[in-house]
């Protein structure tokens, strides 16, 4: 059964209510928007890139669970759609036992994979997927000694935390205690456990964002896969991605077998980002995001529908067609200064291509490594449109104002 869309700031609202605003959720709320959704977004900041879209909007720590409690009792959305990992999740799986509200993809999905923990054990234990070795460790000595099972250099991170947070690469024994107490101040939680993997030689690394929709025939849920998406780390953050990234078909088959077995474990709708790790034809499981993945922006370009019209879709239990139209890539655009309320200039000239685009999210606080916005670029091969989104990219310049 389909849902049937009323008409928004009206008694029929169909409401959609978003925990994390953040630039994906802006572009989530827009393609909502567009099918007549009444859209409420919370951050724990106000004006944030996708309150500025929204019909509504809440300013809380949604990590605080009466204060979660409040707003959803206040809102009565009809789907809770979280777009980060630090939120109170067992409100929601109260939620979604209670009927109350759908969350999507799912409450068990939101609880795994906010920690490490969960989700490495589900992937690794019980689903039998391909992983780095792992340990766990909650005090000094027990991760000593998890470092020297693991072996260097290895991967420290702290099972609650993303976008590189507390993470460190340990070299050798005698940055041990070092990573130790990074992982410690860099976590959500002080104090709490990390994971310590080890090291993967891969040859390239990829985004394979996986989609699960209902069949507009069967009224089946069904998985369907877009092109992989490569990409570049830099301390934690992606800083340019590119669409698609060319690997064998062995390779290829077994990571949409890993996310199809993960996906399908965590259950719902909507689109994932599967991170994963290529050697050959060698597939190892890495992480998962039920939401669009930040890598996935590249989408804007080269696809008939984003990954965030995917992933509305999906949501709303529509057809979804993961069809791709264009090589394509994207460049991240910094702040590159610590300040509020920034200008940006140059945009002529980033845009003078035709092929190429441009996002500024809108964010109302910059600081030196915050993504502001991005560039996206189509051309003939990944090689030429990553020149050219990086090009772009460094077109646009940020300007402090009083
Ligand atoms: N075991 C590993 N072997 C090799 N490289 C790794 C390993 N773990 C992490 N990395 C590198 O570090 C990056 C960040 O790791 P991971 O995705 O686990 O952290 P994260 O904080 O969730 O990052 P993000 O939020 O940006 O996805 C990976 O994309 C990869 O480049
Ligand atoms: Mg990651």
């Amino acid at each position: 059964m389909s849902v049937t869309i009323g008409t928004p700031l009206q008694s029929s609202a169909y409401k959609v209510l978003l925990l994390g605003s953040g630039e994906l959720g802006k572009e989530v709320v827009i393609s909502l928007q567009r099918l007549g959704v009444e859209v409420h977004a919370a951050d724990r900041y106000e004006n944030a890139p996708a309150m500025q879209v929204a019909h509504f909007s809440y300013a809380l720590n949604m990590a605080d669970a009466n204060e979660l409690k409040a707003l959803i009792e206040r809102v009565k959305p009809h789907l809770i759609v979280p777009e980060i990992e630090a939120i109170a999740t067992q409100v929601l799986v109260e939620i979604e036992q209670q009927n109350i509200a759908t969350v999507i993809p799912s409450a068990q999905a939101v609880n795994l994979t906010m920690n490490r923990e969960g989700i490495r054990r589900l992937a690794a234990e019980e689903l039998g997927l391909p992983t780095s070795a792992y340990r766990f460790a909650n005090t000094l000595e027990s991760f000593r000694s998890a470092c020297d099972d693991i072996g260097y250099p290895n991967f420290v991170k702290p099972v609650m935390s993303s976008s590189g947070k507390g993470q460190s690469r340990v070299k050798e024994y005698a940055e041990v205690d070092a990573a130790w107490e990074y992982a410690q101040t860099g976590g959500r939680v002080n104090q709490g456990t990390v994971i310590v993997e080890s090291q993967i030689d891969f040859d390239f690394e990829i985004t394979l964002l996986t989609v699960r929709a209902k069949n507009p025939e069967t009224g089946e849920i069904e998985t369907s896969f877009c092109d992989p998406i490569g990409h570049h780390q830099d301390a934690g953050d992606y800083v340019e991605s590119w669409q698609p990234q060319i690997m064998t078909e062995a390779a290829l088959n077994e990571a949409k077998r890993i996310a199809n077995k993960v996906t399908v474990a965590l259950g719902g709708c909507g689109i994932f980002g599967v991170e994963l790790f290529v050697k050959g034809d060698k597939v190892w499981f890495s992480e998962v995001s039920p939401r669009p993945h930040d890598t996935g922006l590249v989408t804007l370009a080269s696809q008939f529908q984003s990954e965030f019209e995917l992933h509305a879709r999906a949501i709303l239990g529509l057809p979804v067609n993961t069809e791709r139209h264009s090589v394509a890539a994207s460049a991240v655009i910094y702040a590159g200064t610590d300040a509020n309320n920034l200008s940006f200039s140059g945009l002529n000239l980033a845009l003078q291509n035709p092929a190429t685009d441009l996002r500024l999210f809108g964010k109302p606080e910059g600081f030196k490594r915050r993504r502001m916005g991005v560039a996206t670029a189509r051309a003939e091969t990944t090689d030429q449109a990553r020149e050219l989104a990086q090009e772009a990219a460094s077109k646009v310049t940020v300007h402090l104002n009083k």
